[in-house]
């Protein structure tokens, strides 16, 4: 029994580019997740100093990391689809949280968005790797194609049914997160 009364859930964008559709829908998740009854805060992997696994690191961002995992009861990744799969920036992320890895047992909602016709690849890729650590990767997953279109300059062209099931997605991983804290 724990005494938190809100689910706390953390998103994690994948894309480290300038202006990034990824971190253009993480945005408009954030908005989404206004008055619903949690915590939602969203990382961002630049602000990590993060190496591949091996490679020297000093800094003391990965324990940090894998401390703010642990503390979230559902994580939310929105990966860009990169050559038919997930960023290798999130990848390298994912290799930051440990082995055995701090996102076992996490409750987990999947969101990719790619410039072709849907982020399908990326998103069965990382759902591969996160049966591996043991994640609970809910149902409910949000592939966006064509993504340009959607985040149109400042316009953002999300359709009804879109949006839809984007709330849908937020509501089944609050869901579950307050079902967990309040077993
Ligand atoms: C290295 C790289 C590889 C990409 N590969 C694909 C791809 O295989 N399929 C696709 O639909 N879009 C691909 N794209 C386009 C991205 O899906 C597009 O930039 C989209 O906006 C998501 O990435 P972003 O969040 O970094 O903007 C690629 C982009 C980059 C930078």
């Amino acid at each position: 029994m724990t005494t938190k009364s809100k689910p706390m859930i953390l998103g994690i964008s994948g894309s480290l580019r300038k202006d990034a559709n990824t971190d253009k829908l993480m945005q408009y998740i954030s908005v989404q997740f206004e008055g619903k009854d949690c915590v939602f805060e969203w990382i961002h992997p630049k602000n990590f100093q993060l190496t591949l696994p091996g490679i020297e690191n000093d800094s003391n961002d990965p324990e940090y990391l894998r401390e703010k995992v642990l503390s979230c009861d559902g994580i939310l990744f929105v990966t860009p689809e990169y050559h038919g799969s997930l960023s290798s920036s999130l990848k390298m992320l994912i290799d930051n949280l440990g082995y055995p890895s701090t996102l076992e047992g996490k409750n987990v909602s999947l969101f990719g968005v790619a410039m072709g016709p849907s982020a399908n690849n990326a998103i069965r890729h990382l759902k591969e790797i996160l049966s591996v650590v043991n994640a609970n990767v809910l149902p409910v997953e949000i592939s966006i194609g064509s993504i340009h279109k959607v985040f149109d300059g400042q316009e953002i062209l999300i359709e009804k049914e879109l949006e839809n099931r984007i709330n849908e997605s937020i509501s089944e991983l609050i869901s579950r997160c307050s079902n967990q804290i309040s077993d």
